[in-house]
């Protein structure tokens, strides 16, 4: 085990994401204490009883208290509110980072949320399953996986540097990019794909309400592609509402390719279906 990076990390909405820092910093020895926060008791129990957390925190104030750093891993819509509530009680140095999937709005609200001599960094781990809560929780979630953080011109270097090091010993490559940037990035590559995925699921459903047990044929192709349709709701719904404007604009985008094979389709046209399927897995086959 390497020598910890730091002594007390409090874990704030320990699902998933923050359940699995938390793991992946204690198998690393980069964390000597984690402290957990969360709303739902019963989660908070049970990652005491699973080993995510060494301590549960009776108020979000007192598990702040004594932190070096604060991982804020709730849904997105719910980051400002956490972050808010916990300043006035974090001690001089301490250093709160996030996880949220969106993070322009995020960062420039809770900057200045910081008193002084504490700092904020915005991250984004770019791994995940379909699961949530403390029980999905695996510290090899974030092995060879990249983590994107969000640094702005009032961003302290040191903090930086030292979330930076937390992630790499948690197994990320970690890159910086301008949060904007992220949020049009990730609407296209993660934002769109869900709610396609979303509403496919409906589109079917809504046919095996007519004909009688189409979900029982479905094949490979389906469930393969509407697998993430099963993330949770909740944290899906505040993504698609802060990621409003870059998803909304990928969501058209969408929209008119989808249109124009529609109309193909319509018309037989298969000489441009074909090069359009040709193309798209040209474009496909190409990502590594
Ligand atoms: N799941 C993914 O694939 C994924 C990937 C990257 C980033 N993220 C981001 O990570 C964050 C957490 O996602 P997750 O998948 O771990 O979700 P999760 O549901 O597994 O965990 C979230 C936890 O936060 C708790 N919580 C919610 N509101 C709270 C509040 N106000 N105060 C205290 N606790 C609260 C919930 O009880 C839950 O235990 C989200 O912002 C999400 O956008 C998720």
């Amino acid at each position: 085990m390497s020598q910890a990076i730091i002594t007390t990390l409090t874990v704030v909405g320990v699902g998933l994401i923050g359940g699995s820092f938390s793991r992946a910093l204690k198998a690393a020895g980069a964390v000597e204490r984690v402290i957990g926060v969360d709303q739902d008791a019963d989660n908070l129990a049970l990652a005491l009883r699973l080993g995510v957390i060494d301590e549960v925190a009776p108020s979000l104030a007192e598990g702040v208290r004594a932190a070096q750093v604060v991982f804020v891993a709730v849904p997105v819509g719910s980051v400002t509110a956490v972050v808010a509530q916990a300043a006035p009680f974090l001690p001089p140095g301490c250093i709160v980072t996030d996880g949220g999937s969106v993070k322009e709005e995020l960062v420039q609200a809770c900057e200045p949320l910081m008193p002084a001599d504490t700092f904020f960094v915005g991250g984004h781990p770019i791994a995940g399953t379909e699961h949530s809560g403390a029980a999905a929780a695996f510290a090899e979630l974030y092995q060879g996986r990249r983590c994107i953080l969000t640094p702005t011109a009032f961003t302290d270097t040191a903090a930086l540097n030292l979330v930076r090091s937390l992630w790499q010993a948690a197994g990320s490559r970690v890159e910086c990019m301008e949060a904007a940037t992220h949020d049009r990035v990730f609407a296209a590559v993660s934002h769109l794909p869900h709610m396609v995925a979303y509403a496919l699921v409906h589109a079917v459903a809504r046919s095996a309400e007519e004909e009688e047990n189409i979900l029982a044929f479905s094949a490979g192709g389906f469930r393969d592609f509407t697998r993430i349709a099963s993330s949770d709701p909740a944290m899906w719904r505040d993504i698609a509402l802060m990621n409003r404007g870059a998803l909304l604009d990928m969501l058209d985008r969408y929209s008119a390719e989808f249109n124009a094979l529609r109309e193909r389709v319509a018309t037989g046209d298969g000489p441009w279906l074909e090069e359009f399927f040709h193309t798209s897995k040209r474009l496909r086959d190409g990502i590594r």
